[in-house]
């Protein structure tokens, strides 16, 4: 089959990847990528692989802005969404347009549990932002990594050089974590909850046989 005709009926799909800081979504986002972009490239589609906040050079000066300077809630959360909108019509519309597939680490479930759970915005004022930024779009699965907050600042306290968010308290995670499992609650349809507690392995085949039974069209 060409490359054309594979472009033709395959639909670009835009996959997330969520949890609290030190549930391990990056090291199986790495290993989801490389797995994606072998079955993808015969067909001649691409996979971008992009996070939030960052996916473009504008986005990724915002990021360092974010991840270590304090800032009003509001303001953190205004450029939050002004980072997404130059990553929507940047990357990932262009993307999803030419039939290319979207992995991002992260994405607006992140505004809400992390502002809007962890920081206490109001959710009213996240859906206004969301509905501005992104109209209709939504990822099409979201993996969301869930762990007890306790377990993972174990986990992080590997960590040398804690960022602005990973210096939050457990309290904090608690409420981040809840707020992910809300909107998870309010759109199960979109969602993969995995047991971040599992071995590596186990979640790794775990996220190729959700895949694979999604309603994502068979590759
Ligand atoms: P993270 O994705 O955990 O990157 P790394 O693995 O390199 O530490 O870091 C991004 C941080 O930004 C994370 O603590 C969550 C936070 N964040 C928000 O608070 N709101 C958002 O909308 C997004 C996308 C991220």
């Amino acid at each position: 089959m060409g490359k054309i005709n594979s472009r033709m009926i395959l639909p670009g799909r835009f996959i997330t990847f969520e949890g609290i800081d030190g549930a391990g979504k990056s090291t199986h986002l790495k290993n989801f990528v490389q797995v994606l972009r072998m079955r993808l490239a015969p067909l001649g589609l691409q996979v971008i692989d992009t996070r939030e906040p960052g996916g473009t050079p504008l986005g990724e000066k915002l990021r360092t802005l974010l991840l270590h300077e304090t800032m009003h809630l509001e303001t953190e959360a205004l450029l939050m969404f002004a980072g997404r909108r130059e990553h929507l019509t940047r990357v990932i519309e262009p993307a999803l347009a030419r039939g290319d597939w979207v992995v991002s680490d992260r994405f607006t479930d992140a505004t809400f549990a992390y502002q809007g759970g962890g920081r206490g915005l109001s959710l009213d004022k996240l859906v206004t932002l969301e509905t501005w930024v992104q109209g209709e779009r939504q990822p099409d699965l979201t993996f969301l990594f869930d762990l007890a907050p306790e377990i993972a600042a174990r986990r992080m306290a590997r960590t040398r050089f804690p960022d602005k968010f990973e210096r939050e308290s457990i309290i904090f995670f608690a409420r981040v974590r809840a707020e992910y499992l809300r909107r998870v609650s309010v759109a199960p349809e979109r969602f993969v909850v995995i047991d971040a507690t599992k071995s590596v392995e186990a979640i790794a085949l775990q996220i190729l046989d959700e895949l694979d039974r999604s309603k994502i069209p068979a590759l």
